[in-house]
This record gives C-alpha cells, sequence and structure tokens, in this order.
C-alpha cells in the first residue's frame, strides 16, 4: 500500500519499542521513517530485546542503540534523546508500559525519555483482545489521551495465537501517516498535540466515485484518497472521532477511524445521507463523479467488428451534487458544519480563484478549500490551497504537505463547529 506524502524530513524521532512480538513491524517504521530523511533514535526497553535485538535497530537507525540509563552517564544519554525529539514514537506499546507511563515512572531508559518528551507521543499498543479490553488498560488509555498523549487504537484482525479481535500492532504505513500528522499539529503548553477536536465526530469523504458501464468498465476519476486520509489522520490526533467514507482507496485505514467504503457516486450519496445528521462536521473531500451511465450494460458492451468507425453511444445522466443536497438537508440546523473541495484549472478568460469563488457561493458550504490544479496536483505529495468562506472571501491558506493543509482545514473547520452543550 502507498503512504501519504512526505513531511519527516528532518524531524528528530525517537522510537520506543515496548516488549511485544509485534515489535518486528516496528523495523518497517524506522525503516520507512529513515527513508523520509528523520533521524531516528531507537529506545528498546528490556523485554522487547527478547524479539528484536540490539544490532538490528542500531543498522537500521545508523545510531548506537542504549538500553540502559547507565550507559553514557557523562552525555546524560537518558534525558538527551528525549529532550531533543520533535516527535515520539511508541510501537508496539504494552499493557505494562502503558501503566508505567500513566504512572510516570522512570525505571527504564523509555519511561524516562517520555518524561522530558516536550513534543507529541503517538502510542501504538498491540496485546490480546482481552488485556485490551480490561478496566484498567482502558483507564490507563483514557488517562494518557487526556494528558495529550495520542494512543491510537489497535487495529483489528488475527493475534499471535490462534485468537483475533482488537489488539493488532497497526500497519507501519498507518503509522506514518498518524507520525506526520502529530508532527504537523498544532501544539498544547507541553509541547504535545492540542486534542481541540476531543468530542467532536467528523464524516470525511475520501478518494474518487467509479461509475461502471459494464460489468468490465468504469468511469473514474485520479484522486488518490490522500487529502482525506491526511484530513482523517489530521482529525484523529487531534481526537476526534472519525467516520471515513472511503471510494476506492488503496491507503490502510487510519487507525480508530470507522471506514465506510464505497464504489459510485450513488452509494456515496447514501453513505452521506444516512450519517450527516450524526456527526458535527462533514468535509468532502472525495472527487465526485458528475455523471453516471443512464443505463448500466448488463453484459460487455461489444465492439461491432463489421464497421470499423461504429462506437456505442454511452448515455451519461447526472449524479446528485452531494455537498449542495447535504447543505440544503442541513437547512437551518446548527450542525453539521459543512466543507467542500474545489479543484479548478480556470479557463475561457475566468482565473482558476474567480471559478472558485463563484462556486464557493453556489455552493453554500460553511468553507470551500480551493486548489489550482492548473499545474496539477491528484497525487502529488504537495499542496497549496486557499480557504474561502461562503461568500468566496479568502479566509487562510496553506501550503505544504496534504498533512499540513489538512491541519489548516480543520484550523478553520473548528470555528465552524457548533458550541458543545
Ligand atoms: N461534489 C459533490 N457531489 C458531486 C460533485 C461534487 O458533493 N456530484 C463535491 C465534491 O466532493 C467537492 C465539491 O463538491 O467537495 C466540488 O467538487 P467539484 O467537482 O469541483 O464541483 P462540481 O460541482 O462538480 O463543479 P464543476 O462544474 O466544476 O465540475
Amino acid at each position: 500500500m502507498n503512504s501519504l506524502p512526505r513531511s519527516l524530513q528532518g524531524a528528530r524521532v525517537l522510537v520506543g519499542v515496548g516488549g511485544g512480538i509485534a515489535a518486528y513491524k516496528t523495523a518497517h517504521l524506522v525503516r520507512g521513517l529513515v527513508g523520509e530523511g528523520a533521524e531516528v533514535r531507537v529506545v528498546p526497553t528490556a523485554a522487547s530485546l527478547e524479539f528484536v535485538g540490539k544490532a538490528a535497530w542500531e543498522a537500521l537507525s545508523h545510531h548506537r542503540v542504549l538500553t540502559s540509563v547507565f550507559e553514557d552517564v557523562d552525555e546524560v544519554a537518558h534525558v538527551r534523546h528525549g529532550q531533543q525529539a520533535d516527535l515520539v514514537v511508541i510501537a508496539p506499546a504494552t499493557a505494562d508500559l502503558l501503566a508505567r507511563m500513566r504512572i510516570g515512572r522512570a525505571d527504564d531508559m523509555l519511561t524516562a525519555s517520555v518524561l522530558v518528551a516536550r513534543a507529541p507521543v503517538v502510542v501504538a499498543p498491540a496485546m490480546h483482545t482481552e488485556m485490551w479490553e480490561h478496566p484498567s488498560v482502558r483507564e490507563n488509555v483514557a488517562v494518557l489521551r487526556e494528558r495529550g498523549i495520542t494512543v491510537l487504537e489497535p487495529a483489528v484482525g488475527r493475534l499471535t495465537g490462534p485468537d483475533s479481535g482488537p489488539g493488532r500492532l497497526p500497519e507501519p504505513e498507518a503509522l506514518l501517516d498518524a507520525a506526520r500528522a502529530a508532527l504537523t499539529a498544532p501544539r498544547d503548553e507541553c509541547g504535545g498535540v492540542r486534542r481541540d477536536l476531543a468530542g467532536r465526530e467528523l464524516l470525511i469523504t475520501a478518494g474518487g466515485t467509479r461509475e461502471d458501464l459494464d460489468p468490465v468498465r468504469f468511469l473514474a476519476n485520479h484522486s488518490s484518497g490522500r487529502q482525506g486520509w491526511a484530513l482523517a489522520h489530521a482529525a484523529l490526533v487531534r481526537g476526534a472521532r472519525v467516520r471515513l467514507a472511503a471510494a476506492n482507496v488503496d491507503l490502510d485505514t487510519p487507525p480508530g477511524a470507522l471506514r465506510l467504503d464505497v464504489g459510485s457516486a450513488a452509494e456515496l450519496a447514501d453513505t452521506v445521507e444516512q450519517h450527516l445528521h450524526e456527526v458535527d462536521g462533514l468535509v468532502m473531500a472525495a472527487a465526485v463523479a458528475d455523471f453516471t451511465a443512464a443505463d448500466r450494460a448488463e453484459s460487455k458492451i461489444k465492439k461491432d467488428d463489421a464497421d470499423e468507425d461504429s462506437v456505442p453511444a454511452i448515455a451519461l445522466r447526472r449524479t446528485r451534487d452531494i455537498l449542495r443536497h447535504s447543505v440544503l438537508e442541513r437547512a437551518d440546523a446548527p450542525r453539521p458544519a459543512i466543507v467542500g473541495f474545489a479543484a479548478e484549472t480556470g479557463g475561457e478568460g475566468t482565473s482558476a480563484l474567480e471559478l472558485a469563488r463563484a462556486k464557493a457561493r453556489r455552493k453554500g458550504a460553511d468553507l470551500l478549500v480551493f486548489n489550482d490544479i492548473s499545474a496539477g496536483v491528484f497525487g502529488a505529495a504537495d499542496n497549496s490551497v486557499r480557504i474561502l468562506d461562503r461568500e468566496g472571501e479568502e479566509a487562510a491558506s496553506a501550503e505544504g504537505s496534504k498533512t499540513a493543509v489538512a491541519h489548516a482545514v480543520l484550523d478553520e473547520l473548528l470555528a465552524h463547529l457548533p458550541e458543545v452543550s
């Protein structure tokens, strides 16, 4: 699977490894971080070395690995790497490690590093389902989250034994995406991620719809789903609950998101309608087909070999404008806040920005994120957007990785969310 665009270049990342079998997956995470130009220091717990040894971490991170607070004491190594970190990622975190972090212990190199870090801390727990669901663990997780630590939801699936359920370490690509989101998020007073979306629920649409013409062919677009994914990761690290309507997206599900897979524009429209009144915000990042086949052929459309110039006539009809429809459905209700996207190229004497301004007024969403795609942007790593209000006036602009753009959109969305009762 692909990962989201880069934003980890030059970041000092401390990777903590807890004593679980999933530590082998963390090797891929370290590789990914180093591959993106991050400066990585691995801090394994003593128990984790039973699963993956020191030599592996030294080879992958290109740095010495200290496993005891009594090594390199003259350089005060047990606090230096934590203090210098731009980001801390702990994967896997065992139930024991979560408990030690919750009570603020500093009895090994990793817990001591966490206490001195003034940076976002992303924790990826992995354990058997019974442990994850135990009230002690639930409570520890809740307390850590309240303190601004990003504790990711484990993935659901096959565990080490014959059992399965929630408890798997998310795939390394999903961990990398969460790391990017945390690194670029707004900060609280302790340097952690500001949880300004805690208690909020967002419906984010991502990807591009596909309209079947016959059993083998479809009309589609170039949307990769990356901007929607970046929004989901960004919202999750800021504490939101996320429902992610994914139209044909080939990316690992962000840990904790409720993924709702859809294919066509009609399926997406149904999904949005079903969830619209249950969420605080709707972010329409999906590229939705404006036209679909008037009649989907039941069998494969054949060419006429006798007439080389003949082509089939495929009749199209309009799809529902989900964004406009959602604005009308909301009517005067205070929620959800609604954000649309507009990718424009401009043309025939009208600039892309003018078209976007007119679209903002026409659609009536609270915000419209305008992307000038004259130079091409689909699938690209970086993005440059202007965020327009419903009068077409510029409320904000953002440039950089799709994750950075996602945070800028969420910053603006915050102002439109209804008061928390
Ligand atoms: N959108 C939608 N339903 C559609 C088409 C688009 O909800 N059938 C949403 C997109 O998710 C996006 C916004 O509307 O948030 C603008 O999409 P865009 O394709 O730029 O707008 P269109 O209304 O299709 O305008 P155009 O005539 O430029 O194609």
